[in-house]
């Protein structure tokens, strides 16, 4: 069964008449994990990083734990991206619509929604946010790995220690700056998505209004068999 295809018919209240599944359950618990684990290692790790930010850390449990959870809870956090990746990999690719739209984004930060070109499934942001999110994951994996069994790294080949420390920061703090974005964009700003991630409908005059090429290939039938 396609996960973008119109699951119900007529609902009283909506005024398009019908609703549209956007995302599938297993896409949403996917989501949820990733979003919870993430926010646990960005805690932690902020906490790790700065004395300020060590109160965070007290609060998810002290030191110890945080320590001992951090490094584990991240590799959920991994594969949780990588879940993702499989499920949306097609879906992300950034295609020639998405940079006629991206030549047009002034419309969209004007609120101009009506004179922005047709769009897929996701728009560029949220392409440049999973891409984001994917390599950043890969980086914050491997330069971890560095962290987590630093002693076993030897003392000539200690630039490795200095690249892992480097390499974590640098791609947590890239990460936080998209994840910040994504939240506000998911709840503040765009009408109806956060509910979408939650229930895993939209109605069809939100899709038709933000993803209309997307839209019209649910409506067809044609969603996720191209
Ligand atoms: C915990 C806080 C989070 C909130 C409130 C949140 C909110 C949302 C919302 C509302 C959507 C649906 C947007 C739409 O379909 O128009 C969404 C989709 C998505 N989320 Fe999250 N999210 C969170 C965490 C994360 C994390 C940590 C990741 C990183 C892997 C992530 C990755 C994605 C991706 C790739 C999508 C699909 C494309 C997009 O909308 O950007 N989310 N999220």
């Amino acid at each position: 069964m396609s996960v973008s295809q119109v699951v119900s018919p007529v609902r009283t209240g909506d005024a398009s008449g019908d609703r549209i599944q956007r995302y599938s359950l297993g896409e949403r618990v996917n989501h949820w994990i990733g979003g919870l684990f993430y926010i646990y290692c960005l805690v932690t790790g902020l906490g790790f990083w700065s004395p300020y930010m060590f109160w965070m850390v007290v609060l998810v449990g002290g030191g110890p734990a945080a320590r001992f959870w951090h490094p584990w809870l991240g590799l959920v956090f991994f594969a949780s991206v990588c879940w993702m990746c499989k499920l949306w990999f097609r879906d992300m690719v950034i295609t020639p619509e998405d940079r006629a739209w991206h030549a047009a984004i002034d419309h969209y930060i004007r609120n101009e929604d009506e004179d922005l070109p047709p769009i897929w499934r996701f728009n560029w942001g949220q392409k440049i946010f999973f891409w984001l999110m994917f390599y950043g994951a890969i980086l914050l994996l491997i330069s971890g790995c560095g962290l987590w069994w630093v002693e076993s790294i030897p003392w000539s080949l200690r630039w490795l220690r200095y690249l892992s420390v480097t390499v974590h920061v640098t791609a947590a703090l890239a990460t936080i700056g998209g994840f910040i974005i994504h939240v506000y964009m998911g709840t503040a700003m765009v009408r109806g998505g956060f509910t979408s991630i939650i229930r895993g409908e939209v109605s069809a005059a939100w899709a038709k209004t933000h993803h209309r090429l997307w839209y019209e290939q649910v409506r067809k039938g044609t969603a996720g068999r191209e």
